[in-house]
Protein backbone atom coordinates (compact mmCIF):
# COMPACT_ATOMS: atom_id res chain seq x y z
CA UNK A 1 0.00 0.00 0.00
CA UNK A 2 1.11 3.32 -1.33
CA UNK A 3 0.14 4.93 2.78
CA UNK A 4 2.95 2.83 4.13
CA UNK A 5 5.70 3.80 1.78
CA UNK A 6 8.41 5.83 3.81
CA UNK A 7 9.51 7.32 1.08
CA UNK A 8 6.38 8.48 -1.25
CA UNK A 9 5.55 11.87 -1.27
CA UNK A 10 2.57 13.02 0.55
CA UNK A 11 -0.08 13.56 -1.53
CA UNK A 12 -2.89 16.91 -0.99
CA UNK A 13 -5.86 17.38 -2.31
CA UNK A 14 -7.00 21.11 -2.04
CA UNK A 15 -10.83 21.85 -3.22
CA UNK A 16 -11.93 25.29 -4.06
CA UNK A 17 -15.60 26.62 -3.59
CA UNK A 18 -17.23 29.71 -4.59
CA UNK A 19 -15.63 33.00 -6.14
CA UNK A 20 -12.13 33.39 -7.66
CA UNK A 21 -10.02 34.36 -4.41
CA UNK A 22 -11.03 31.29 -2.87
CA UNK A 23 -9.42 29.59 -6.14
CA UNK A 24 -6.32 31.88 -5.95
CA UNK A 25 -6.19 30.60 -2.29
CA UNK A 26 -6.07 27.57 -3.44
CA UNK A 27 -3.64 27.58 -5.43
CA UNK A 28 -0.85 29.60 -2.91
CA UNK A 29 -1.98 26.50 -0.29
CA UNK A 30 -0.72 23.95 -3.06
CA UNK A 31 2.86 25.84 -3.29
CA UNK A 32 2.97 26.16 0.25
CA UNK A 33 2.41 22.63 0.54
CA UNK A 34 4.66 22.08 -2.38
CA UNK A 35 7.69 23.57 -0.19
CA UNK A 36 7.06 21.24 2.90
CA UNK A 37 7.10 17.98 0.27
CA UNK A 38 3.71 17.19 -1.00
CA UNK A 39 2.35 16.57 -4.21
CA UNK A 40 -0.76 18.04 -5.70
CA UNK A 41 -3.40 14.76 -5.77
CA UNK A 42 -6.57 14.71 -8.33
CA UNK A 43 -9.04 12.95 -5.84
CA UNK A 44 -9.51 13.11 -2.17
CA UNK A 45 -9.80 9.53 -1.90
CA UNK A 46 -5.65 8.77 -2.15
CA UNK A 47 -4.45 11.85 -0.20
CA UNK A 48 -2.63 12.09 3.20
CA UNK A 49 -4.42 16.24 3.34
CA UNK A 50 -7.76 16.97 1.57
CA UNK A 51 -8.04 20.41 2.33
CA UNK A 52 -11.93 22.50 1.32
CA UNK A 53 -11.54 25.83 0.78
CA UNK A 54 -14.99 26.92 1.77
CA UNK A 55 -17.96 29.21 0.42
CA UNK A 56 -20.01 31.15 2.88
CA UNK A 57 -21.97 34.21 0.86
CA UNK A 58 -25.01 31.76 0.81
CA UNK A 59 -26.40 28.61 2.94
CA UNK A 60 -26.57 25.79 -0.19
CA UNK A 61 -22.40 26.54 -0.22
CA UNK A 62 -22.08 26.27 3.54
CA UNK A 63 -24.06 23.36 4.01
CA UNK A 64 -22.26 21.98 0.84
CA UNK A 65 -19.59 21.60 2.96
CA UNK A 66 -21.31 19.20 5.69
CA UNK A 67 -22.55 16.92 3.06
CA UNK A 68 -18.63 16.40 1.53
CA UNK A 69 -16.81 15.68 4.77
CA UNK A 70 -19.63 13.17 5.68
CA UNK A 71 -18.34 11.43 2.84
CA UNK A 72 -14.77 11.78 4.19
CA UNK A 73 -15.52 10.24 7.11
CA UNK A 74 -15.85 6.03 6.16
CA UNK A 75 -12.85 6.87 4.03
CA UNK A 76 -11.04 8.54 6.82
CA UNK A 77 -11.69 5.36 8.85
CA UNK A 78 -10.58 2.83 6.80
CA UNK A 79 -7.43 4.94 6.25
CA UNK A 80 -6.77 4.61 9.92
CA UNK A 81 -7.28 1.06 9.80
CA UNK A 82 -4.76 0.24 7.38
CA UNK A 83 -2.22 2.19 9.15
CA UNK A 84 -2.47 5.08 6.61
CA UNK A 85 -3.10 8.64 7.65
CA UNK A 86 -6.27 11.45 5.67
CA UNK A 87 -5.80 14.66 7.78
CA UNK A 88 -9.36 16.89 7.09
CA UNK A 89 -8.83 20.84 6.99
CA UNK A 90 -11.85 23.13 6.30
CA UNK A 91 -10.06 26.77 5.28
CA UNK A 92 -11.94 29.80 4.05
CA UNK A 93 -14.93 31.01 5.05
CA UNK A 94 -17.20 28.83 6.64
CA UNK A 95 -14.14 28.01 8.63
CA UNK A 96 -13.87 31.77 9.49
CA UNK A 97 -17.57 32.19 9.95
CA UNK A 98 -17.70 28.98 12.28
CA UNK A 99 -14.86 28.26 13.75
CA UNK A 100 -14.89 25.62 16.88
CA UNK A 101 -18.51 24.47 15.79
CA UNK A 102 -16.83 22.70 12.76
CA UNK A 103 -15.02 20.44 15.09
CA UNK A 104 -18.56 19.91 17.02
CA UNK A 105 -20.33 18.85 13.86
CA UNK A 106 -17.74 16.40 12.44
CA UNK A 107 -15.14 15.12 14.19
CA UNK A 108 -12.69 14.12 11.44
CA UNK A 109 -11.55 17.68 10.89
CA UNK A 110 -7.97 18.13 11.90
CA UNK A 111 -7.90 21.90 11.20
CA UNK A 112 -9.79 24.68 10.83
CA UNK A 113 -8.19 27.78 9.55
CA UNK A 114 -10.00 31.29 7.81
CA UNK A 115 -9.26 33.52 4.87
CA UNK A 116 -6.57 35.27 6.57
CA UNK A 117 -4.26 32.55 8.18
CA UNK A 118 -3.61 29.96 5.56
CA UNK A 119 -0.09 31.20 5.10
CA UNK A 120 0.43 29.24 8.72
CA UNK A 121 -1.05 26.00 7.24
CA UNK A 122 2.80 24.58 7.60
CA UNK A 123 2.89 25.21 11.22
CA UNK A 124 -0.79 24.20 11.92
CA UNK A 125 0.23 20.92 10.34
CA UNK A 126 3.23 20.47 12.48
CA UNK A 127 0.92 21.81 15.96
CA UNK A 128 -1.69 19.01 14.94
CA UNK A 129 1.04 16.11 14.62
CA UNK A 130 2.82 17.19 17.71
CA UNK A 131 -0.29 17.44 20.07
CA UNK A 132 -2.83 14.79 18.21
CA UNK A 133 -5.39 17.51 18.68
CA UNK A 134 -7.40 19.57 16.36
CA UNK A 135 -6.56 23.39 15.47
CA UNK A 136 -8.43 26.17 14.97
CA UNK A 137 -6.82 29.42 12.96
CA UNK A 138 -9.31 32.22 12.58
CA UNK A 139 -7.87 35.60 14.12
CA UNK A 140 -6.83 38.31 11.78
CA UNK A 141 -3.06 38.60 12.89
CA UNK A 142 -1.71 41.89 12.32
CA UNK A 143 0.97 40.38 10.17
CA UNK A 144 0.99 40.44 6.61
CA UNK A 145 -0.27 37.48 5.21
CA UNK A 146 1.21 38.42 1.69
CA UNK A 147 4.55 39.22 3.26
CA UNK A 148 4.43 35.47 4.59
CA UNK A 149 3.56 33.82 1.44
CA UNK A 150 6.24 35.02 -0.63
CA UNK A 151 8.86 34.29 2.36
CA UNK A 152 7.65 31.02 2.41
CA UNK A 153 6.54 29.49 -1.15
CA UNK A 154 7.16 31.37 -4.55
CA UNK A 155 4.58 32.02 -6.83
CA UNK A 156 4.05 28.96 -9.80
CA UNK A 157 1.76 28.92 -12.54
CA UNK A 158 2.10 26.54 -15.97
CA UNK A 159 -1.43 28.51 -17.10
CA UNK A 160 -2.26 31.27 -19.49
CA UNK A 161 -4.35 33.10 -17.36
CA UNK A 162 -3.88 33.81 -14.08
CA UNK A 163 -5.48 35.17 -10.80
CA UNK A 164 -3.56 37.97 -8.87
CA UNK A 165 -4.92 39.00 -5.55
CA UNK A 166 -4.70 42.62 -5.31
CA UNK A 167 -7.61 43.64 -2.39
CA UNK A 168 -9.23 41.74 0.06
CA UNK A 169 -11.59 42.55 2.48
CA UNK A 170 -15.15 44.94 2.63
CA UNK A 171 -16.21 47.72 4.43
CA UNK A 172 -19.39 48.02 2.66
CA UNK A 173 -21.50 45.95 4.93
CA UNK A 174 -24.03 45.34 2.52
CA UNK A 175 -27.44 44.28 4.45
CA UNK A 176 -27.45 41.15 3.18
CA UNK A 177 -23.67 40.01 2.83
CA UNK A 178 -21.33 38.22 5.28
CA UNK A 179 -17.72 39.15 2.99
CA UNK A 180 -17.28 42.27 5.64
CA UNK A 181 -17.02 39.46 8.43
CA UNK A 182 -14.99 36.62 6.32
CA UNK A 183 -12.73 38.39 4.68
CA UNK A 184 -12.69 41.33 7.42
CA UNK A 185 -11.77 45.00 6.57
CA UNK A 186 -10.79 46.36 3.35
CA UNK A 187 -7.08 45.85 2.84
CA UNK A 188 -4.84 46.67 -0.48
CA UNK A 189 -1.49 45.36 -1.08
CA UNK A 190 1.11 47.75 -1.97
CA UNK A 191 2.08 48.38 -6.12
CA UNK A 192 5.45 46.94 -5.56
CA UNK A 193 4.57 43.63 -4.07
CA UNK A 194 1.43 43.15 -6.71
CA UNK A 195 4.04 44.21 -9.45
CA UNK A 196 6.60 41.79 -8.39
CA UNK A 197 4.31 38.90 -8.48
CA UNK A 198 2.91 39.64 -12.02
CA UNK A 199 6.27 39.44 -13.55
CA UNK A 200 7.50 36.38 -11.91
CA UNK A 201 3.88 34.67 -13.31
CA UNK A 202 4.92 36.53 -16.70
CA UNK A 203 7.96 34.76 -16.72
CA UNK A 204 6.26 31.60 -16.04
CA UNK A 205 4.19 32.18 -19.26
CA UNK A 206 1.47 33.98 -18.22
CA UNK A 207 -0.19 36.00 -20.68
CA UNK A 208 -3.76 37.12 -18.94
CA UNK A 209 -3.64 38.49 -15.48
CA UNK A 210 -7.58 39.20 -13.30
CA UNK A 211 -6.81 41.21 -11.08
CA UNK A 212 -9.11 39.96 -7.48
CA UNK A 213 -10.94 41.80 -4.75
CA UNK A 214 -13.89 42.01 -3.33
CA UNK A 215 -13.95 45.23 -3.84
CA UNK A 216 -11.33 45.61 -6.55
CA UNK A 217 -11.69 49.11 -7.80
CA UNK A 218 -11.55 50.52 -4.56
CA UNK A 219 -8.11 49.25 -4.58
CA UNK A 220 -5.56 52.14 -2.84
CA UNK A 221 -2.29 50.45 -2.22
CA UNK A 222 -0.10 53.02 -1.47
CA UNK A 223 -2.25 56.00 -2.47
CA UNK A 224 -2.29 54.51 -6.01
CA UNK A 225 -5.40 53.74 -7.76
CA UNK A 226 -6.51 50.76 -9.59
CA UNK A 227 -6.20 52.53 -12.81
CA UNK A 228 -2.70 53.60 -12.02
CA UNK A 229 -2.07 49.88 -10.78
CA UNK A 230 -3.69 48.52 -14.56
CA UNK A 231 -0.91 51.23 -16.07
CA UNK A 232 1.58 50.39 -14.07
CA UNK A 233 0.90 46.46 -14.86
CA UNK A 234 0.66 47.15 -18.78
CA UNK A 235 4.07 47.74 -18.43
CA UNK A 236 5.16 44.09 -18.52
CA UNK A 237 5.64 43.47 -22.31
CA UNK A 238 4.68 39.85 -22.12
CA UNK A 239 1.04 40.24 -20.03
CA UNK A 240 -1.02 40.92 -23.22
CA UNK A 241 -4.52 41.06 -21.09
CA UNK A 242 -5.75 42.73 -17.60
CA UNK A 243 -8.77 42.23 -16.30
CA UNK A 244 -10.26 43.08 -12.94
CA UNK A 245 -13.03 41.85 -10.58
CA UNK A 246 -15.13 42.26 -8.52
CA UNK A 247 -15.86 46.22 -8.79
CA UNK A 248 -18.46 48.14 -6.72
CA UNK A 249 -21.10 51.18 -8.43
CA UNK A 250 -19.69 53.14 -5.85
CA UNK A 251 -16.11 52.83 -6.32
CA UNK A 252 -15.91 53.68 -10.57
CA UNK A 253 -13.98 56.37 -10.84
CA UNK A 254 -13.33 58.46 -13.83
CA UNK A 255 -9.55 57.45 -14.11
CA UNK A 256 -10.41 53.50 -14.49
CA UNK A 257 -13.14 54.51 -16.82
CA UNK A 258 -10.94 56.58 -18.75
CA UNK A 259 -8.50 53.53 -18.53
CA UNK A 260 -10.96 51.15 -20.58
CA UNK A 261 -10.34 54.03 -23.80
CA UNK A 262 -7.10 54.29 -23.57
CA UNK A 263 -5.47 51.24 -22.20
CA UNK A 264 -5.50 47.98 -25.10
CA UNK A 265 -4.35 45.85 -22.48
CA UNK A 266 -7.18 46.26 -20.26
CA UNK A 267 -10.23 44.06 -21.52
CA UNK A 268 -13.74 45.32 -22.63
CA UNK A 269 -15.47 43.56 -20.04
CA UNK A 270 -16.87 44.93 -16.63
CA UNK A 271 -18.29 42.91 -13.77
CA UNK A 272 -20.19 45.73 -11.79
CA UNK A 273 -22.88 44.08 -9.72
CA UNK A 274 -25.88 46.02 -9.14
CA UNK A 275 -28.37 43.35 -6.95
CA UNK A 276 -31.44 45.15 -7.39
CA UNK A 277 -33.34 47.50 -9.57
CA UNK A 278 -35.32 48.72 -7.23
CA UNK A 279 -34.56 52.04 -5.26
CA UNK A 280 -36.12 50.95 -1.87
CA UNK A 281 -34.66 47.43 -1.69
CA UNK A 282 -30.94 48.85 -2.91
CA UNK A 283 -31.25 51.77 0.49
CA UNK A 284 -32.64 48.74 2.42
CA UNK A 285 -29.39 46.50 1.17
CA UNK A 286 -27.25 49.66 2.32
CA UNK A 287 -25.98 49.53 -1.14
CA UNK A 288 -25.17 53.37 -1.08
CA UNK A 289 -26.36 54.23 -4.57
CA UNK A 290 -29.50 54.48 -6.38
CA UNK A 291 -30.59 52.45 -9.99
CA UNK A 292 -29.97 55.96 -11.91
CA UNK A 293 -25.97 56.24 -10.46
CA UNK A 294 -25.50 52.83 -11.88
CA UNK A 295 -27.42 53.08 -15.20
CA UNK A 296 -25.45 56.79 -15.78
CA UNK A 297 -22.21 54.85 -14.90
CA UNK A 298 -23.03 52.22 -17.96
CA UNK A 299 -23.98 55.09 -19.82
CA UNK A 300 -20.10 56.34 -19.28
CA UNK A 301 -18.26 53.20 -19.22
CA UNK A 302 -20.16 52.51 -22.91
CA UNK A 303 -19.33 56.12 -23.94
CA UNK A 304 -15.68 55.17 -23.53
CA UNK A 305 -15.92 51.23 -24.27
CA UNK A 306 -19.01 50.92 -26.89
CA UNK A 307 -18.54 47.51 -26.82
CA UNK A 308 -18.15 46.55 -23.11
CA UNK A 309 -19.40 43.51 -22.21
CA UNK A 310 -21.53 44.20 -18.67
CA UNK A 311 -21.81 41.76 -16.35
CA UNK A 312 -23.54 41.74 -12.89
CA UNK A 313 -24.69 39.92 -9.75
CA UNK A 314 -28.55 40.02 -8.57
CA UNK A 315 -30.03 39.16 -5.99
CA UNK A 316 -34.02 38.04 -6.03
CA UNK A 317 -36.58 38.25 -2.97
CA UNK A 318 -34.61 40.02 -0.51
CA UNK A 319 -37.00 40.66 2.59
CA UNK A 320 -39.81 43.56 1.68
CA UNK A 321 -39.12 43.06 -1.82
CA UNK A 322 -42.26 43.45 -3.73
CA UNK A 323 -43.56 42.08 -7.21
CA UNK A 324 -42.86 46.03 -7.95
CA UNK A 325 -39.63 46.32 -6.94
CA UNK A 326 -39.04 43.03 -8.65
CA UNK A 327 -40.07 44.75 -11.86
CA UNK A 328 -37.87 47.47 -11.21
CA UNK A 329 -35.14 45.04 -11.54
CA UNK A 330 -36.21 43.26 -14.82
CA UNK A 331 -36.59 47.02 -16.05
CA UNK A 332 -32.90 48.06 -15.22
CA UNK A 333 -31.74 44.36 -16.92
CA UNK A 334 -33.46 45.47 -19.85
CA UNK A 335 -32.15 48.56 -19.98
CA UNK A 336 -28.67 47.27 -19.81
CA UNK A 337 -28.29 44.49 -21.63
CA UNK A 338 -25.81 42.00 -19.77
CA UNK A 339 -23.65 40.18 -21.43
CA UNK A 340 -23.43 37.74 -18.84
CA UNK A 341 -24.93 37.25 -15.03
CA UNK A 342 -25.22 35.79 -11.64
CA UNK A 343 -28.47 35.54 -10.08
CA UNK A 344 -29.60 34.16 -6.51
CA UNK A 345 -32.00 33.49 -4.24
CA UNK A 346 -31.47 36.07 -0.98
CA UNK A 347 -29.75 33.63 1.59
CA UNK A 348 -30.27 34.56 4.79
CA UNK A 349 -26.83 34.69 6.44
CA UNK A 350 -26.52 34.97 10.51
CA UNK A 351 -25.34 37.74 12.27
CA UNK A 352 -26.06 40.13 8.44
CA UNK A 353 -28.73 42.63 9.76
CA UNK A 354 -31.14 41.41 6.68
CA UNK A 355 -31.35 38.09 8.14
CA UNK A 356 -33.08 39.56 11.31
CA UNK A 357 -36.04 41.21 9.59
CA UNK A 358 -39.45 40.22 9.78
CA UNK A 359 -40.86 40.58 6.07
CA UNK A 360 -38.88 37.61 4.95
CA UNK A 361 -39.96 36.55 1.10
CA UNK A 362 -41.22 33.17 0.83
CA UNK A 363 -39.10 30.22 -0.89
CA UNK A 364 -41.74 29.95 -3.75
CA UNK A 365 -41.87 33.54 -4.38
CA UNK A 366 -38.04 33.82 -4.62
CA UNK A 367 -37.77 30.58 -7.21
CA UNK A 368 -40.73 32.39 -9.39
CA UNK A 369 -38.69 35.36 -9.29
CA UNK A 370 -35.30 33.71 -10.15
CA UNK A 371 -36.57 31.79 -12.55
CA UNK A 372 -38.45 35.07 -14.62
CA UNK A 373 -34.64 36.84 -13.79
CA UNK A 374 -32.51 33.97 -15.28
CA UNK A 375 -35.33 33.63 -18.15
CA UNK A 376 -34.55 37.39 -19.77
CA UNK A 377 -30.46 37.38 -18.25
CA UNK A 378 -30.04 33.94 -20.37
CA UNK A 379 -31.73 35.45 -23.41
CA UNK A 380 -29.51 38.49 -23.08
CA UNK A 381 -26.68 36.40 -22.85
CA UNK A 382 -27.96 34.44 -26.47
CA UNK A 383 -28.39 37.66 -28.17
CA UNK A 384 -24.74 39.07 -26.94
CA UNK A 385 -23.27 35.74 -28.33
CA UNK A 386 -25.46 35.91 -31.56
CA UNK A 387 -24.02 39.02 -32.30
CA UNK A 388 -20.71 37.49 -32.03
CA UNK A 389 -21.03 35.41 -35.04
CA UNK A 390 -19.31 36.40 -38.45
CA UNK A 391 -17.06 38.94 -36.04
CA UNK A 392 -13.31 38.40 -36.44
CA UNK A 393 -12.61 38.81 -32.30
CA UNK A 394 -8.58 38.08 -30.68
CA UNK A 395 -8.55 35.08 -28.99
CA UNK A 396 -5.71 33.92 -26.35
CA UNK A 397 -5.63 30.16 -26.52
CA UNK A 398 -5.91 28.78 -23.22
CA UNK A 399 -5.86 24.80 -23.07
CA UNK A 400 -6.23 22.16 -25.42
CA UNK A 401 -9.81 21.16 -25.98
CA UNK A 402 -11.56 17.78 -25.85
CA UNK A 403 -11.34 16.63 -29.25
CA UNK A 404 -8.27 15.97 -31.03
CA UNK A 405 -6.79 19.24 -32.25
CA UNK A 406 -9.07 21.39 -30.53
CA UNK A 407 -8.19 24.42 -28.50
CA UNK A 408 -10.12 26.41 -26.17
CA UNK A 409 -8.98 30.07 -25.55
CA UNK A 410 -11.20 33.16 -24.66
CA UNK A 411 -12.44 35.99 -26.17
CA UNK A 412 -12.00 40.04 -25.12
CA UNK A 413 -15.54 39.58 -23.68
CA UNK A 414 -14.67 36.51 -21.37
CA UNK A 415 -16.29 34.17 -23.93
CA UNK A 416 -14.99 30.86 -24.11
CA UNK A 417 -13.74 30.12 -28.02
CA UNK A 418 -13.51 26.42 -29.22
CA UNK A 419 -11.71 26.60 -32.60
CA UNK A 420 -9.30 23.80 -34.43
CA UNK A 421 -5.84 24.95 -34.09
CA UNK A 422 -2.34 23.22 -33.37
CA UNK A 423 -0.80 23.07 -29.79
CA UNK A 424 1.54 25.41 -30.99
CA UNK A 425 -1.36 27.66 -30.68
CA UNK A 426 -1.20 27.96 -26.78
CA UNK A 427 -0.62 31.06 -25.09
CA UNK A 428 -0.95 33.07 -28.28
CA UNK A 429 -3.35 35.64 -29.70
CA UNK A 430 -4.95 34.09 -32.34
CA UNK A 431 -7.55 36.16 -34.67
CA UNK A 432 -10.75 33.69 -35.04
CA UNK A 433 -13.30 34.32 -37.05
CA UNK A 434 -16.32 33.77 -34.89
CA UNK A 435 -18.83 30.80 -36.88
CA UNK A 436 -21.41 29.88 -34.20
CA UNK A 437 -22.24 29.81 -30.75
CA UNK A 438 -23.55 27.30 -28.93
CA UNK A 439 -24.95 27.49 -25.04
CA UNK A 440 -21.80 28.26 -22.99
CA UNK A 441 -19.58 29.16 -26.02
CA UNK A 442 -18.48 29.88 -29.24
CA UNK A 443 -16.89 28.39 -32.30
CA UNK A 444 -14.32 29.89 -34.50
CA UNK A 445 -12.62 29.74 -37.29
CA UNK A 446 -9.27 30.46 -38.38
CA UNK A 447 -9.12 32.34 -41.14
CA UNK A 448 -6.17 30.74 -43.00
CA UNK A 449 -7.84 27.57 -42.17
CA UNK A 450 -10.71 27.75 -44.78
CA UNK A 451 -9.92 25.39 -48.07
N1 LIG B 1 -27.99 35.83 -0.51
C1 LIG B 1 -27.95 35.71 -1.85
N2 LIG B 1 -26.95 36.18 -2.61
C2 LIG B 1 -25.94 36.82 -1.99
N3 LIG B 1 -24.81 37.39 -2.46
C3 LIG B 1 -24.12 37.88 -1.42
N4 LIG B 1 -24.76 37.64 -0.26
C4 LIG B 1 -25.91 36.97 -0.60
C5 LIG B 1 -26.99 36.47 0.17
N5 LIG B 1 -27.05 36.59 1.48
C6 LIG B 1 -24.51 37.49 -3.89
C7 LIG B 1 -24.42 38.94 -4.34
C8 LIG B 1 -22.94 39.13 -4.52
C9 LIG B 1 -22.51 37.75 -4.95
C10 LIG B 1 -21.07 37.48 -4.79
O1 LIG B 1 -23.27 36.89 -4.14
O2 LIG B 1 -25.10 39.07 -5.56
O3 LIG B 1 -22.63 40.13 -5.46
FE1 LIG C 1 -20.66 41.93 0.23
FE2 LIG C 1 -21.56 44.38 -0.43
FE3 LIG C 1 -18.99 44.05 0.29
FE4 LIG C 1 -19.85 43.08 -2.07
S1 LIG C 1 -19.78 45.25 -1.47
S2 LIG C 1 -18.55 42.00 -0.57
S3 LIG C 1 -21.91 42.43 -1.59
S4 LIG C 1 -20.77 43.74 1.61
Amino acid sequence: MDDNHPTAPKKAFVKSYGCQMNVYDATRMEELLAAEGYVTSETAEDADLVIFNTCHIREKAAEKIYSELGKLRVLKTEKQMRGGEMKIAVAGCVAQAEGAQILKREKIVDLVFGPQTYHRLPDMLKENRRTGRPVIETEFPAEDKFDALIAKAPRKSTQVAAFLTIQEGCDKFCSFCVVPYTRGAEFSRIPRQIIDEAQKLADQGVVELTLLGQNVNAYRGDNSSLAALVAELSKIESIKRLRYTTSHPRDMSDDLIEAHATNGKLMPYLHLPVQSGSDAILKAMNRGHDAEHYLRLIERVRATRPDMAISGDFIVGFPGETEADFDATLAIVREVGYASAYSFKYSERPGTPAAERDDQVPEEVKSERLYRLQALLNQQLQNFNAACVDQTLPVLIEKQGRNAGQMIGRSPYLQSVHADLPETSLGKIVLLKITKTMTNSLTGEYPGDSA
